[in-house]
């Protein structure tokens, strides 16, 4: 007999769970750090164009495989084309990878949060405190354990009363949080030693206007590509996660909408976080003060939330819960990925599939927070950064394994078995696809080019 299959609801929920995975800490903490180093408007633009284009392509790529099939992309690949199959191995590895971090990630966010419940701005706001918190021994283990259960939590109650259900509560509750410290981080003003005043609006215009200062062809290849990595880990696309959420999709969703919706969550999220971040750090810390990643949520924006005044510990709330919020919606897409694939691939239970694949996870990301102190070594990576642990498993996720699998996709899809197996898939229920022609197009032409082109970059086997 088959398995009932799991599903959504209907489009608003599909769209808000897929937005769920898209937005998430890579929205928050690296985009408004690549406006700020890639000249501002400049980059803006040129990421909205690319969001148009290859994000639209990649992303209707994965949801349309997903819906088409109704199968998980370890046996969906087999299902187009059984010579194909390796390449069903190849994605499910990316969420694997990337479940190994994720929740220590995770649990550093709750660690933020609840040290700005309990006892304020000040103690965050000092030196070291974000290294000696990260290279002890328990702290980020049950931190990590703790976001790691919640996640387990939402993944075992499944894809309508788990997933959808969390994502329609959450991502509304984020997008007003972000909403709130942007406007509030446009009205703030500093004066410094030397008397000069900085506004928020001012930090505005440095987002907001294209600089075209100094900028060379090789610059521009260079935002262009940083642009283009954003993008991939941005909107999820080609790690298999993209094609289990649309598995789940109901045959009379129009796909094109909802993919538009999408788009413009992950998008529209992305630029406010540019704006609530970019000038809050200009108006506190100055032009140089702009960092990405952890260092910019651990080290400089609690300098930021320390600087505020009476204020700054419930921005300081607010944002780690914003933060919180984004990271477990995309959390729970990555574990659910694995436990949707292997329990089609093992027909076991969900609950089973969730205590393996939960304990995997736990494992796994214990000897990532054990890679800050027991196991500590500093690697170097091929990309010529160093790292730990963590580093090591992301760099091979997103800089390596997503490149490759968008070109064998591309191969496959624009030209094994021809674009019309998506755009069909798209249309099937008469709806218009207005970006059909462009599709086909990318597909087979520009796509191919553009991601061996990153995957050797990113690789570090070639410099512009
Ligand atoms: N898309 C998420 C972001 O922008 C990151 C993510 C990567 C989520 C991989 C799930 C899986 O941060």
């Amino acid at each position: 007999m088959q398995q009932k299959k799991n599903s959504f609801s209907g489009s608003i929920g599909f769209v808000l769970a897929a937005a769920g995975s898209a937005v998430g800490v890579g929205n928050i903490w690296r985009f408004p750090y690549l406006c700020a180093k890639d000249g501002g408007g400049l980059f803006l633009i040129i990421y909205l164009v690319l969001v148009l284009t290859f994000g639209f392509v990649l992303l209707t790529t994965d949801i349309a495989i997903g819906r088409k099939t109704k199968k998980n992309a370890l046996n969906a690949y087999a299902a187009i084309s059984s010579k194909w199959k390796f390449l069903g191995y190849l994605t499910f590895l990316v969420p694997a990878l990337i479940m190994t971090y994720y929740s220590v990630i995770g649990g550093w966010i709750v660690k933020y949060l609840t040290a700005y419940v309990v006892s304020g701005t000040e103690a965050p706001a000092q030196d070291g405190y974000f290294t000696s918190f990260i290279t002890s021994t328990a702290a980020p283990i049950v931190f990590m354990f703790i976001f790691l259960a919640l996640t387990a939590w939402v993944v075992y109650l499944g894809v309508e009363k788990g997933i959808e259900k969390y994502s329609r509560i959450l991502m509304p509750i984020l997008l007003i949080l972000i909403i709130g410290i942007a406007i509030f981080s446009l009205t703030l003003s500093y004066e410094t030693e030397d008397g000069t005043v900085r506004t928020g609006l001012q930090g505005l215009s440095i987002y907001l206007i294209p600089n075209v200062e100094g900028l060379t062809v090789k610059r521009f290849l260079e935002i262009l590509l940083d642009a283009m990595s954003q993008l991939f880990f941005s909107l999820s696309v080609s790690m298999g996660i993209m094609i289990t959420y649309g598995s789940y999709v109901k045959d009379d969703v129009n796909l094109s909408k909802s993919i538009n919706q999408i788009e413009i969550f992950d998008t529209g999220v992305a630029f406010l976080s540019g704006l609530m971040i970019i000038p809050a750090v200009f108006v506190f810390l100055g032009t140089d003060g702009m960092t990405s990643g952890p260092s910019l949520t651990f080290l400089s924006l609690p300098k930021v939330f320390a600087s505020m005044g009476a204020a700054g510990r419930f921005v300081g709330i607010a944002f780690f819960l914003m933060l919180g919020f984004a990271a477990l919606t995309s959390c729970v897409s990555v574990m659910e990925t694995l436990v949707a694939n292997c329990m089609e691939l093992f027909h076991k239970s969900r609950k089973k599939m969730c205590i393996i694949i939960g304990t995997y996870s736990l494992v796994t990301s214990v000897i990532i927070c054990l890679g800050y102190n027991v196991f500590y070594f500093d690697l170097k990576l091929p990309n010529g950064s160093v790292g730990q642990l963590l580093d090591l498993a992301d760099y091979i996720s997103n800089s390596f394994l997503m490149p490759f699998i968008s070109l064998l996709t591309s191969i496959l899809i624009g030209w094994v078995i021809g674009p019309k197996w998506i755009t069909d898939e798209v249309t099937k229920n008469g709806e218009s696809f207005k970006r059909e022609k462009l599709y086909g197009i990318l597909m087979r032409y520009v796509v191919p080019v553009v991601m061996l082109v990153l995957f050797f970059m990113s690789t570090g086997l070639w410099d512009i």
